[in-house]
């Protein structure tokens, strides 16, 4: 079987990932720094898949390192999840972001140069849309950012379109998630971030714990049903599959492809709160707060791409995926 190198297999999508890879014969290779996530992540994928996997710590910053890694092990594929990802933050300290996201990415691409790699799966993400189009969001639409986060996922979008450009023999997939919540059914992996929590599903989670008071609801006079906002809400194990189908296309063709991956259904902040309570059989606390400077009002993805190319679609229900990011919190509620 392919030997695929997971940037970023410690955090939540990439442990997701890497359990699918696991369970479908892949042998992997996982990098990570832990600057956003725990070793015992590692733990939990072996405990769920009875597989082992090859580890190495590595800030894709130091570009020897990455090399290494390279030369130590002849690498098929690489999944490309390692990045910072809070908008905020990225908004606070710009230089941090440009630096982490596009020159970690610039010295991964590096070392795959040298060492005949060619084959990348990135992830990009359903903000590369920007604040324009109309919905359902479409491939080909124009892309656009409007915060550092949104410009490292539109940049690295590029160079690796660039990278094709000089070379016809790389095979690059541009995954645009959408917004993935949920956890592995079994409870052992889910989402842990640190500090305070940026969206909105382990933000409840918080709440449902009583690590915080109530959730902030920002906006609900939204050109909505319910006047909150709507997001594409994607289940975090159906996105892993939409990985495994990835790298199958990858390692068949060569090219450049933008894919969704959402569900193609939006759902609001209220139906997710109120899914979320179903779950865990309590009332949440909210407050209405003003909206967010530069949140949208609603956005879905159209979702036919992703079907014709890799044969995937979603197939979680939003129950489902609140579900399981309760049995996972509640499981888990000092993190991993
Ligand atoms: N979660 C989302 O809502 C979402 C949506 C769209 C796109 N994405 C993108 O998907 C990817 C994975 O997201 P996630 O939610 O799993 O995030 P995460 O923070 O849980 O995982 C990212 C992992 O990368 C590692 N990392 C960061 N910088 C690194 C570096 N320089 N060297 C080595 N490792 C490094 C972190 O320690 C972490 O384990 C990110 O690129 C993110 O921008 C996420």
């Amino acid at each position: 079987m392919p030997n695929i190198l997971v940037t970023g297999g410690a955090g939540f999508i990439g442990s997701h990932t890497c359990v699918a890879l696991l369970e479908a014969g892949y042998d992997i290779i996982v990098a990570d720094n832990f600057s956003n996530s725990k070793p015992e992540a590692l733990n939990r994928i072996k405990t769920i898949t009875g597989k082992d996997l090859k580890f190495y710590k590595t800030d894709l910053l130091e570009l020897e390192a990455v090399e290494k890694i390279f030369a130590e092990n002849k690498i098929d594929a690489v999944i490309h999840f390692a990045g910072y990802k809070a908008v905020g933050e990225s908004v606070a300290q710009p230089v941090k972001y440009y630096h982490n996201n596009i020159t970690g990415t610039l010295m991964l691409i590096k070392a795959m140069q040298k060492y005949g790699c060619k084959k990348i799966v990135f992830s990009s993400s359903a903000t590369v849309y920007g604040p324009v189009n109309p919905i359902p969001y479409v491939e080909d639409m124009p892309t656009s950012a409007t915060n550092p986060y949104g410009y490292t996922k539109l940049f690295i979008e590029q160079i690796l379109k660039d990278v094709y450009t000089s070379d016809n023999e790389w095979s690059v997939s541009l995954l645009r998630y959408f917004n993935p919540i949920g956890a592995h059914p079994s409870g052992l992996i889910g989402e842990d971030p640190n500090g305070i929590p940026n969206n909105l599903l382990p933000y409840i989670c918080q709440v449902a714990v009583g690590k915080l008071e109530r959730l902030g609801v920002f906006g609900d006079d939204y050109d909505t049903p319910d006047g909150t906002g709507v997001r594409d809400y994607i289940h975090v194990c159906d996105l892993a599959d939409g990985h495994l189908c990835a790298v199958k296309y990858v390692l068949k063709h060569k090219g450049v492809e933008a894919v969704n991956l959402g569900t193609g259904k939006g759902s609001s902040v209220f139906d997710v709160l109120h899914s979320f309570e179903k779950a865990c059989g309590k009332q949440l606390p909210y407050k209405v707060l003003p909206r967010r400077p530069g949140d949208l009002p609603a956005y879905y993805a159209k979702t036919d791409k992703a079907k014709e190319l890799f044969g995937w679609e979603a197939k979680y229900s939003l129950d489902e995926m609140t579900a399981h990011s309760w049995n996972f919190i509640s499981k888990n509620p000092n993190g991993l």
